[in-house]
């Protein structure tokens, strides 16, 4: 099953990108055939091609970043129902953060795709002016997470 992972990434740390990017890495080396898209580079014609759709975004103002919320606005039902996905996203560790990932769950969820694996949450950390890293830890949770998500889908 093709899967197709779709991020926005809107720092210039570009982190949500190295993320996508990884979990995109560790589906392939598990044997998953995967592309990795930035959004405004993908369509609901191009979404039409894969079995399964792993989205993700940097949480915004509580949600997700406006550039992934008009891709997921621009699906709909026919182009995604029946598919697998998840969603993941990149956050600040506070009580206060909202959650990017949930709400692409939900958008997904209601377009009639099957959540195939809870969402993924990268914590970042700042590191100067609109300068983002991932915390200690963090890439290897988005090994984990992908290698599991492999397993998944290797399982339909
Ligand atoms: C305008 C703005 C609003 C943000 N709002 C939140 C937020 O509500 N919650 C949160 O956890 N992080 C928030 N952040 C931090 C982003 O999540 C962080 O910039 C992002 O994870 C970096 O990923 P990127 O490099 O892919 O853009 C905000 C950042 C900016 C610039």
């Amino acid at each position: 099953m093709e899967v197709l992972v779709v991020y926005d990434s809107v720092s210039p740390s570009k982190v949500t990108m190295k993320v996508a990017q990884t979990i995109a890495e560790e589906l392939k080396a598990k044997g998953v055939n995967a592309d990795c898209l930035y959004c405004k580079d993908c369509d609901r014609e191009r979404v039409k091609g894969y079995g399964v759709l792993i989205v993700g975004a940097p949480t915004m103002a509580f949600r997700p970043s406006k550039e992934i919320a008009e891709f997921l606005g621009a699906l709909r039902e026919e182009d995604v129902k029946g598919k697998m996905g998840a969603a993941f996203d990149t956050q600040i560790r506070s009580a206060l953060s909202g959650n990017a990932a949930k709400g692409i769950e939900k958008r997904l969820s209601g377009l009639g795709v099957s959540i195939f694996k809870p969402h993924l949450v990268a914590y970042v950390q700042g590191k100067g002016k609109n300068t983002w890293e991932l915390r200690d830890g963090e890439l290897e949770k988005v090994r984990k997470w992908a290698q599991e998500a492999a397993e998944a889908i290797l399982q339909g």
